[in-house]
């Protein structure tokens, strides 16, 4: 894998060269690193699928440089999100509308709708631009695994088999956009994310909808996804957290002791938006072979911490305590 300055007018030229012949690339992003394919070539998509182990039904986001050339790819834009792309793109919100015949059915596994973003970074825009296509992009992770918000976690998941990835720095929010879907003149949140919904509360109604359990509406959110290897247990400190073989996740400078062989504080001020933007690489770093469990503290459930902790809850639930390797505490 080449790793390329994204800063580079070159290395912009050499990605949209590489996506053209229907490569896939890997490129920043505001929210995390995403591999990328032309979103109109099939076959190019469906190698991101083979290079992510990706399950064929769990769709892609289809990343544009604006909003300009939107009716291409979706029909039936409610006035809601029209709004809501005035206040939020370029940025972290992705939007499920109708999609039109441009949009593959590989993208979005078959369903008649399609997830679109403008993101704000200014690596993606440039390639985006450049290339003068939409890139279908999910992150550049292998499937199930935590999200990559530092290029060298992409370096290492895919060395050997995506061929070039632009270097845009480490991304700024380091969680992944919130997803929305319009309904009943309002939206409902399908994935929490970048965007908080107080943020979208101030502009749309946001729909509260009780899902019969295991309900799984937006076909990607299975019950464990962004999971390290390593069982994952919540505390809320380092009480809770007595096995020494262990991974420490703090969300603030500890005040008592921890015990465990590796920690990591996502924000000694206890700053939310600090902790999302270090929290996957944390996570990766802590996921190591010398430790039984990992250990993460809860965060207050407003704003960005919303999104991280669904996030830490869905890891937690890959190993459950019952089920999972007994840990000697
Ligand atoms: O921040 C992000 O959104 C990053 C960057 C690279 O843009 N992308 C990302 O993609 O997180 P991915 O593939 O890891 O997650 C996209 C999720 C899917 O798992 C799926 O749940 C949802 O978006 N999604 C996509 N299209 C959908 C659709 N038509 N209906 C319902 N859910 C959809
Ligand atoms: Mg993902």
């Amino acid at each position: 894998m080449d790793i390329l300055n994204g800063k580079e007018k070159a290395s912009i030229l050499r990605a949209v060269e590489a996506l053209e012949a229907g490569d896939i690339v890997a490129f920043p992003t505001e929210t995390v690193y995403g591999l990328g394919a032309v979103a109109e070539n099939p076959y190019a998509v469906a190698k991101i699928f083979e290079v992510k182990r990706r399950p064929h039904f769990d769709p892609l986001i289809v990343h544009l440089d604006g909003p300009a050339r939107l009716k291409e790819y979706v029909t039936d834009v409610p006035g809601e999100a029209r709004r809501l792309m005035k206040v939020f793109w370029p940025g972290p919100l992705t939007m499920i509308l109708r999609k039109t015949p441009a949009i593959p059915d590989i993208v979005t596994a078959g369903l008649p709708t399609v997830g679109v973003r403008v993101p704000s970074h200014p690596v993606a825009l440039e390639l985006i631009g450049t290339l003068k296509r939409p890139i279908a992009a999910p992150s550049a992770n292998p499937f199930g695994y935590m999200s990559p918000t530092r290029v060298r976690h992409v370096a290492r998941s895919f060395a050997d088999r995506v061929p070039i990835v632009l270097d845009g720095g480490n991304s700024s929010y380091g969680i992944e956009s919130t997803i929305v879907s319009f309904r009943q003149g309002g939206i409902f949140v399908h994935r929490h994310g970048a965007i908080s919904v107080e943020e979208l509360s101030e502009h749309v109604r946001i729909i509260e909808e009780e899902r019969a359990p295991g309900a799984c509406e937006s076909p990607g959110e299975l019950p464990y996804h962004y999971a390290p290897m390593k069982p994952l247990r919540l505390v809320t400190g380092p009480s809770d957290a007595r096995h020494e073989a262990s991974s420490y996740l703090a969300f603030r400078q500890p005040v008592e002791e921890v015990r465990s062989r590796h920690v990591r504080v996502l924000s000694p001020s206890g700053d939310l938006r600090e902790a999302a933007s270090n929290f996957f690489s944390a996570l990766i770093d802590l996921d190591r072979d010398d430790v039984d469990v990992i250990y993460a503290e809860r965060l207050p459930e407003k704003g960005i911490g919303r999104a991280v902790m669904e996030r830490l809850r869905k890891a937690a639930r890959k190993h459950p305590p019952s089920g999972g390797p007994q840990l000697v505490e």
